[in-house]
């Protein structure tokens, strides 16, 4: 097997992170996601059949840790709605030196937090992107509270699935009002909120560069009410910057994919439901691994494929954003998992 010293892609950036989605569906319809326009009753999901196995995955997962992956991300769409997901949580636990999150909308926490961190999920993220069941509705469009996030949050702690972050994509108009009180709510609870400027992600959202708060906008209108200093990242290539409040409730992060890109240090693969492998959030395309696998490869084949794959990556994506850049097709979030 290659060893993990010596993959690095053409911009000399190593494989670290691996995210892998395991369903395209998702329980809510959030307006900047997944538009019930765009992802209605005729919309096309992926058939269960095209669906990578957890034997699958699991078995990509261990070959991507040989090749110098840390960190496991499950994502979707929304990944809890995927049945018996623990037992992929403990089908990856067995793979040693792995860090095992989750990013999900919390839906399903209350009743899966249990089971998740018993299987030997380590952490996770939780999407929220308003207090305000008026405009969090107007959001999810899908009539979820914001108290039932809040008590999957609640279960997620109480199972020891901490430390937590809690994900609030910023639009203007949208819910820039709510950044404040977000900041306040979770103040003190020992969860990091993280600010996200809106991407423009997939084509279905209708993306405007006037929609996104710039980070900065944010750290201000915070730091006037509760003021902040920046600290260092936890680790190379952490896509948020991180700051602490000076009277010691805590520290959030922002992430500015758009106003101050991060790709220099970009370690992460993308996995799609299906199989696809892809090196960019934004690319247009994967390579089909799912196809190897079920060919019957061994692992020195698969090894082979996605090494060729990584030393021939060049992408950064966010640092070449344009108007032009915006207008290419690109897979959808709910298809790639962020
Ligand atoms: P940890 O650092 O492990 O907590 O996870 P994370 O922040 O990498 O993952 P999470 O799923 O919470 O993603 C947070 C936000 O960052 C989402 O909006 C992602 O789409 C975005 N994001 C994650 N990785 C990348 C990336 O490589 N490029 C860009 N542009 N955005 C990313
Ligand atoms: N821009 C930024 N973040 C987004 N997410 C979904 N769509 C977008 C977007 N267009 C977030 C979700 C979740 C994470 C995986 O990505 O809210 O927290
Ligand atoms: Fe679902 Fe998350 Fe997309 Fe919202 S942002 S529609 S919760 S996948
Ligand atoms: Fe990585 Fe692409 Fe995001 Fe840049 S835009 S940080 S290369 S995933």
């Amino acid at each position: 097997m290659a060893t993990t010293s010596t993959l690095t892609d053409r911009l000399g950036r190593p494989i670290r992170d691996l995210r892998i989605s395991v369903t395209d569906r998702c329980n809510f319809r959030c307006v900047y996601c997944m538009p019930r326009d765009m992802f209605g009753p005729e919309h096309a999901f992926l058939p269960r059949a095209e669906l990578l196995t957890f034997e699958e995955i699991a078995r990509l997962a261990r070959v991507f840790s040989g090749l110098g992956v840390q960190k496991i991300r499950l994502t979707g769409g929304e990944p809890l709605i995927r049945k018996d997901l623990e037992d992929l949580i403990g089908m990856l636990a067995t793979i040693p030196n792995l860090d095992i999150a989750l990013t999900t909308n919390g839906s399903l926490l209350p009743k899966m937090a249990g089971p998740l961190a018993r299987a030997g999920l380590t952490r996770v993220t939780v999407s929220l992107d308003s207090l305000d069941d008026a405009r969090f509705d107007a959001i999810n469009d899908v009539n979820f509270p914001v108290a039932r996030v809040l008590e999957g949050i609640e279960a997620a702690a109480a199972a020891g699935l901490d430390p937590i972050k809690i994900n609030m994509v910023v639009k203007r108009g949208m819910n820039d009002v709510d950044v404040v009180p977000m900041a306040e709510h979770f103040r003190g609870t020992g969860h990091t909120v993280r600010f996200i400027e809106y991407m423009d992600v997939g084509t279905t959202n209708g993306w405007r560069l006037d929609d996104v708060v710039p980070a900065t906008e944010m750290v201000d209108a915070i730091a006037a009410r509760f003021p902040l200093e920046p600290i260092g990242s936890d680790y190379r290539g952490e896509v948020a910057k991180r700051y602490r409040y000076l009277d010691g409730a805590g520290e959030i992060g922002f992430i500015s994919s758009v106003t101050q890109p991060f790709c220099g240090d970009c370690t992460r693969a993308r996995i799609s439901s299906e199989g696809k492998l892809f090196t960019c959030l934004f690319a247009s395309e994967g390579h089909d691994l799912r196809e190897l696998v079920r060919s019957g490869a061994d692992d020195d084949v698969l090894v082979e494929a996605i090494t060729g794959v990584w030393r021939n990556r060049g992408d950064r994506y966010s640092e070449l954003r344009s108007a032009a850049t915006s207008e290419l097709t690109k897979v959808e979030m709910s298809y790639i998992g962020g």
